[in-house]
């Protein structure tokens, strides 16, 4: 049942090349620049002209909501806000009509989530989820939507839900763009193209497992680590330090890397770990100052680059080499390294990383 993998957590990771082809495949017809997602399709004029897009979720699925939000503003113009399930359903949230939320969820049981967007849809919202098991409380309760396909998810550790999500997602976003207007077509297409080449780009970082397990090796035993990124790779940042937590119990914290000079960086040391997303986009200058100042600190940097980058190898302790990739799409690519990471580091710390401690694979109670 694992297919020859010592976990569930191990699989989904290395099956991250298929379940984004499959995401992809149907929907996403690159030779005549279309992208077919019936479900939205049939809202895409409502949700062009709505006056914001609210996301709503949990844990990774959240963070899969945060990289929409750039994505979808950049792309399309409309604002979006990123709400975490639990809060928004019990703060009286002013909710108009007309109002779109997107509901991500992997289970499509999350409790919190699901009596979210209850109250949302009550209160005259469109509710479209992105959700990746069929026939879930959450899918049924949807106005529309899409699914991710990524086949059932068993490790605790969400890791192809998320890519899944993030596929979808870019989809979604480049559909509205184009039925909006707000994208020329040389960078739709250019897009598309990106969006087809992340199965094949994904395949080639998995090869990179062996480098990624000695370098979970190295730093095992360390007590805390930061992970640091910038714009599109701020939330994978966040992916990559909760994906620590959840499976090594290493205390981990992602942080925006600017922001880091406003608390964070106090708890520089020799002995710190901080991974930085840092692939080459239009961030990366200002990712590479932060590096400066980790390194001016004795902390110990795990940088996440693309091939060709010059710079960063000089600095950094360690690095992890990716192949280029447009930044909108690059999150897809940027979180397998570290989802790796965390799955060495809880091997290697003899943990049972298929089933954290106090953890379920959905949260179907508040
Ligand atoms: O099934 P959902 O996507 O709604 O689940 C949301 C979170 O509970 C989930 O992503 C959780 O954070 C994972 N354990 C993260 O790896």
């Amino acid at each position: 049942e694992k297919g020859g993998y010592d976990h569930f957590m191990l699989k989904e990771i290395f099956e991250q090349p298929r379940t984004i082809y499959d995401c992809l495949r149907g929907r996403l017809d690159v030779e005549n620049g279309k992208i077919t997602m019936s479900g939205i399709q049939q809202y895409a004029e409502q949700i062009v002209n709505a006056g914001r897009i609210i996301i709503i979720a949990c844990g990774t699925s959240w963070h899969a909501g945060l990289v929409a939000e750039y994505v979808i503003e950049e792309l399309c113009r409309i604002p979006v806000e990123v709400e975490y399930a639990s809060e928004f359903r019990y703060r009286n949230p002013i909710i108009n009509k007309g109002d779109v939320i997107i509901a991500i969820s992997q289970s499509g049981e999350t409790a919190d989530t699901l009596v979210a967007i209850e109250k949302a849809k009550e209160q005259g919202a469109i509710i479209l989820g992105i959700v990746n098991a069929v026939g879930s409380s959450i899918a049924r309760l949807s106005h529309a939507g899409a699914y991710t396909h990524s086949g059932p998810e068993i490790g605790v550790a969400s890791t192809k839900a998320f890519t899944g999500q993030l596929a979808v997602l870019n989809m979604v976003a480049l559909l509205l763009a184009a039925h909006k207007g707000t994208i020329d077509r040389d960078r739709y297409l250019l897009l598309c193209k990106e969006l087809t080449a992340i199965p094949e780009k994904a395949e080639a970082i998995l090869k990179l497992d062996a480098e990624i397990k000695a370098i979970a090796e190295k730093y095992k035993d360390a007590s805390n680590a930061l992970f640091l990124g910038r714009g599109y790779n701020f939330p994978v940042a966040l992916e990559g330090a909760l994906k620590l937590k959840e499976i090594s119990y290493i205390h981990a914290e992602g942080y925006p890397a600017a922001e880091m000079k406003h608390g964070p960086i106090a708890l520089v040391d020799d002995q710190l770990p901080v991974v930085f997303v840092a692939t080459k986009d239009s961030y990366h200058e200002k990712v590479v100052s932060n590096i400066q100042e980790i390194k001016a600190r004795k902390g110990k940097v795990i940088a996440i680059i693309t091939e060709g980058d010059t710079v960063i190898p000089g600095l950094a302790d360690d690095v992890i080499v990716l192949p280029a990739a447009d930044e909108i799409v690059a999150p897809m690519l940027s979180v397998i390294p570290l989802q790796l990471l965390s799955y060495h580091v809880g091997v290697a710390k003899g943990y049972d990383v298929d089933k954290p401690r106090n953890l379920a694979k959905s949260v179907t109670v508040e």
